[in-house]
């Protein structure tokens, strides 16, 4: 990491969109990548707020943007401004990755649930989507993303439950598949024979409440996962280890979404690693 290059003139320009974007851990990340590999690139923060957003879009082409990524609250919002997008971002309805064609043209992409299912086979490798349904906690964006990836990985079945159930059949309606909604207050009829269950909520998050659930229903074979990672361990991976149930963290979900727009914009395939994991750890609260 010592030997940094400077940039040159021909540097390849990207970056995170976001509103606030102070908090995103992505400028570090593609950072660690850039200087890794010795790629003459920069990756940026782009405070742009919603008023602004599709204005900012259009210049990065004449700016001489190779991308960008989106984040909160903006994904929905890109779906709608770019000139194209790929299948799954039109399913989930959000886009987080946006790649500037040599033409000017804006093709945007969902790598979300991409991160997370890449995140739980390099985080446990022996779970098999087809072995068991999966109980997916929340109805938001993150969900979509995820109920999405795991039918296409193979889930017999998704168990939703969201506090607001409406939420949870739109949800349902514009995904397709095998999704079965269960009661918010019922989370232990959707635990038996599950192979995973999944928080994608908000709960558990620095600043917010817990995640108030009994895990005791589960399968022991279970994995858990939490797509929170401000903690690291949240009280649902606690809850999970102390059942001996194995689990994930969520931060590598955010590493590995990150994959396909940096192979996209600066042509070479990133490697998450443990050093990478633990470099960004580090900016984790360093705002
Ligand atoms: P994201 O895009 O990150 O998924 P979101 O769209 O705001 O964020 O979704 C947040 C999710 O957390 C939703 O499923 C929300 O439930 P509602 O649809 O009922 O709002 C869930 N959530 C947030 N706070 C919650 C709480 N106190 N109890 C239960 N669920 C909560």
């Amino acid at each position: 990491m010592d030997d940094i290059k400077g940039l040159s003139g021909n540097a390849k320009l990207a970056g995170v969109i976001g509103w606030p974007v102070g908090h995103s851990l992505s400028p570090r990340l593609h950072g660690y990548w850039l200087r890794s590999y010795g790629i003459d690139g920069a990756y940026v923060p782009l405070p742009v707020s919603p008023e602004n957003l599709e204005l900012a879009l259009r210049a990065l082409p004449m700016l001489g943007f190779v991308g960008v990524n989106i984040t909160v609250p903006h994904k929905q919002a890109a779906l709608a401004a770019v000139d194209d997008a790929d299948d799954n971002a039109r399913r989930v309805g959000a886009v987080n990755t946006v790649i500037v064609e040599a033409d000017g043209r804006l093709i945007g992409r969902n790598t979300d649930g991409f991160g997370f299912i890449e995140n739980l086979r390099s985080g446990a490798a022996d779970w098999r989507a087809e072995a068991g349904p999966a109980v997916v906690l929340g109805a938001g964006g993150a969900a979509r993303a995820v109920c999405a990836a795991l039918l296409d990985a193979g889930v017999p079945e998704v168990r939703l439950l969201n506090r607001t159930r409406e939420r949870a059949d739109s949800l349902a309606a514009e995904i397709g598949g095998a999704i079965r909604i269960i009661d918010w207050d019922e989370p232990a009829s959707a635990m038996p024979e599950a192979g995973l269950l999944v928080n994608t909520t908000t709960l558990g998050m620095l600043g917010k409440p817990p995640l108030e659930i009994d895990l005791s229903p589960l399968p022991e074979s279970a994995l858990v996962t939490d797509i929170v990672y401000a903690p690291l361990q949240t009280p649902l991976l606690a809850q999970a280890e102390a059942r001996r149930l194995s689990t994930v963290g969520g931060l590598g979900m955010l590493l590995h979404q990150a994959r396909p727009g940096f192979a996209a914009w600066f042509g070479r395939q990133p490697e998450v690693t443990e050093a990478l994991a633990d470099y960004v750890r580090a900016g984790l609260g360093s705002g």
